[in-house]
């Protein structure tokens, strides 16, 4: 029997998405043994995960659907550490999942809201269980940032929280998802002890490794294609996948680690994001005109760069996606 030196097996949910395919990668190179959960086993979007699978004797797939206890129970048994990273990520604004009466808003409810939060609650049920001994969940700054209380001119840090009820009134259902699933997490550390970091990404981009398009890539590929007549002039906080990737390593890593970590890296306005892609990719098609808006919400990673991590400049996550979209045949 091989034997594992402790805390090297670990599990990662939802591994065949944007982020958890970079987690993966990471991972692997530093030898620790993982067993990623992905809902079908089969599926071809999948193939990038089985080429790392066969290229690497340390990571074998697991079938596992947030809402199904058991399987979560299945593949974490024996881990010592957990990244908690699949959640739904809705590329378009949804109707209201909790109304309740409408059949799309209680698909939406299934489908967004309870693979978020009853899915994260399952995955802390199940690490108790197995005694793992420290959970890496993956949050979001859409569980910080959408707070009208916060006052106008001060960055937000960790102590900031995204208002339910604000959620609820402005239709941010992602948000709202994100922000009942990170804070029953926390009640669930506080009440049983289980050691839980939450990282709380901005937008996250940078090279892909899956072949389907998730909902932060999208956003950059429009920009650089649908060729908008006008676009909001928002200020958009970015990080690299591959540094969120690091974060989550070092959350899981460093023993004082601690509470949650906001993990952004640039700010920028659209028109000069646009402008930056257009001096390096001229050819595509980008919006036309800029429309000014109120929306000055800027975020700090202190506490995180305090742990030791670093981030990579901006120029190089925009060439690595966009040189990343054309080998898919994304930008044809
Ligand atoms: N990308 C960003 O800009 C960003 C920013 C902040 C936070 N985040 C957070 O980072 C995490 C990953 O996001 P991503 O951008 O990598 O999105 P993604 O590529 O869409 O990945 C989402 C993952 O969640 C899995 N999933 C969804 N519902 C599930 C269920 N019921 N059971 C099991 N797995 C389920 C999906 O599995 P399948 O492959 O089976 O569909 C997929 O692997 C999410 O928690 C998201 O909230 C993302």
């Amino acid at each position: 029997m091989v034997m594992v030196e402790k805390g090297r097996k670990v599990c990662v949910t939802g591994a065949g998405g944007f982020i958890a395919s970079w987690v993966v990668k990471l991972l692997l190179s530093k030898d620790y043994l993982v067993h990623g959960t992905v809902r079908h086993l089969e599926d071809e979007k999948y193939a990038h995960l089985h080429k790392m699978e066969k290229e690497s004797k340390n990571l074998k797939l697991v079938k596992a659907d947030l809402l199904d206890y058991d399987s979560l129970v299945s593949a974490i048994d024996g881990c010592s550490g957990v990244f908690h990273v699949a959640s739904p990520v809705p590329s378009t604004t949804v109707p209201n999942p909790e109304a309740g009466n409408l059949f799309t808003s209680r698909l939406l409810r299934v489908e967004l809201l309870e693979p978020a939060v009853k899915g994260t609650l399952n995955v802390l049920k199940a690490c108790l269980e197995a005694k793992v001994e420290r959970v890496v969940y993956i949050s979001s700054s859409a569980a910080v940032a959408l707070n009208p209380s916060w006052p106008k001119d001060r960055v937000m840090d960790e102590t900031c929280w995204s208002d339910k009820e604000y959620c609820r009134t402005t239709k941010n259902w992602y948000c709202l998802s994100k922000t009942e699933a990170e804070s029953e997490a926390w009640e669930f550390s506080r009440k049983t002890g289980l050691d839980v970091v939450a990282i709380c990404p901005t937008v996250v981009l940078g090279l892909i490794l899956q072949s389907n398009v998730n909902a932060s890539t999208l956003i950059l590929l429009k920009l650089l294609k649908e060729g908008y007549e006008s676009v909001e002039n928002k200020l958009r906080m970015i990080v690299d996948v591959r540094d969120v990737a690091e974060a989550i390593l070092l959350a899981y890593e460093k023993p004082e680690a601690e509470g949650r970590y906001i993990c952004t890296a640039h700010s920028i306005k659209t028109k000069d994001l646009v402008d930056k892609l257009r001096s390096i990719y001229p050819q595509y098609n980008y919006p036309m005109n800029f429309i000014e808006v109120e929306n000055e919400t800027r975020l700090s990673s202190e506490k995180l760069q305090r742990l030791g991590w670093r981030y990579r400049p901006l120029e190089e996550t925009l060439i690595d996606s966009v040189e990343s979209y054309r080998a898919a045949g994304l930008l044809d």
